[in-house]
């Protein structure tokens, strides 16, 4: 295979083994994040975006407005830096801030600015802040950002957005899911493979090649715990006990309660009602009286 080094182990007795291993980038980074890219499918948020509601669309939008405006700032600053500079080529290609600001114009109006900063969740900051982190301690670590979030948004955007735009009922033309489609994109697989290619041809030593794997599932984890937030956010909380008594007053009965009653002792429906009590009290009071008088 064209992706495949051979590595040769000695056997205890002596003869060595070929042991074949993946030894591009691509392919080190694609399985080491297996198991995190499964816990992302399977977060509850992502498992029900078919329902996803304007809520939490807008609050996938605010966050990934903060994630990208990170990330590229970053790219742009470090795009001769010789780790990045490969992947950077087509950051005009990728870039994504300027189609989430036209989204969250879209869904928050003019004052989307201040609306969507402040409506993303603390796991989004820390998203954000990781990035600016290890963009100044260790740029390398920027190839396993990009890779998480380019790589998977050119996978999986035109399903999502799809899903999202029968949810919402929003126009077929692409209004409020702008961030979903790469214009300049034309042939998303075709453009993953060059992608792929120029991460392969990064020169990193072993340590730098490990940091990169290991930050990747840090990159991963950190837009699971992003969409976790998301979903805490955008439930509706049950209603509290002294409210459950509020509504139990407005909502007619269950029908179970009132079929019981029609079986229940006829007294039931009386012990419910004092004030009628007290009338037919006064009526069978006024008769005797009356009986009484007529007697005499
Ligand atoms: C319901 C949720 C998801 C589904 C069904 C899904 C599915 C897929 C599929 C089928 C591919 C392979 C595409 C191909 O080889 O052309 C893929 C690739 C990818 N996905 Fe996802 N994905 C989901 C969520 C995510 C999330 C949340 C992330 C990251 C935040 C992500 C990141 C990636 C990446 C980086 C790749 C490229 C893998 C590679 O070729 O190296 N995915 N996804």
């Amino acid at each position: 295979m064209e992706n495949q080094k051979t590595v040769t182990s000695p056997t205890p007795n002596g003869i060595n083994s070929i042991d074949s291993m993946p030894r591009d980038l691509s392919e080190l980074i694609k399985l080491s994040t297996q198991e995190v890219h499964e816990r992302a499918e399977n977060t509850e948020f992502m498992k029900g975006f078919h329902s996803v509601t304007l809520t939490q669309l807008k609050l996938l939008l605010s966050s990934l407005y903060t994630h990208y405006s990170a990330l590229e700032e970053e790219l742009d600053r470090l795009s001769s830096n010789p780790c990045l500079s490969p992947l950077c080529i087509s950051r005009w290609q990728l870039h994504r801030v300027a189609a989430l600001q036209a989204d969250l114009r879209y869904h928050y109006g003019a004052d989307w600015r201040n609306e969507a900063v402040l409506a993303v969740p603390a796991a989004t900051r820390e998203y954000a802040e990781r990035i600016h982190e290890v963009a100044h301690s260790n740029p390398c670590l920027l190839i396993s950002h990009s890779y998480t979030r380019y790589l998977g948004d050119l996978s999986g955007g035109q399903v999502l957005r799809r899903l999202a735009q029968r949810s919402l009922a929003l126009p077929p033309t692409g209004e409020g899911l702008s961030f979903f489609c790469f214009p300049e994109v034309s042939h998303a697989g075709r453009f993953k493979e060059l992608y792929r290619a120029r991460m392969n041809s990064l020169e990193l030593s072993d340590l730098a090649r490990g940091q990169v794997l290991q930050e990747a599932q840090t990159a991963f984890l950190l837009n699971v715990k992003v969409f976790e937030a998301i979903q805490k956010m955008s439930v509706v909380p049950p209603p509290r006990s002294s409210e459950n008594g509020a509504l139990r007053n407005r909502v007619p009965p269950p029908r179970t309660h009132s079929i019981q009653s029609e079986k229940g002792p006829p007294t039931s429906s009386l012990s419910a009602s004092p004030a009628l009590r007290l009338v037919l009290a006064l009526c069978f009071a006024v008769v005797t009286v009356a009986v009484g008088i007529y007697a005499l």
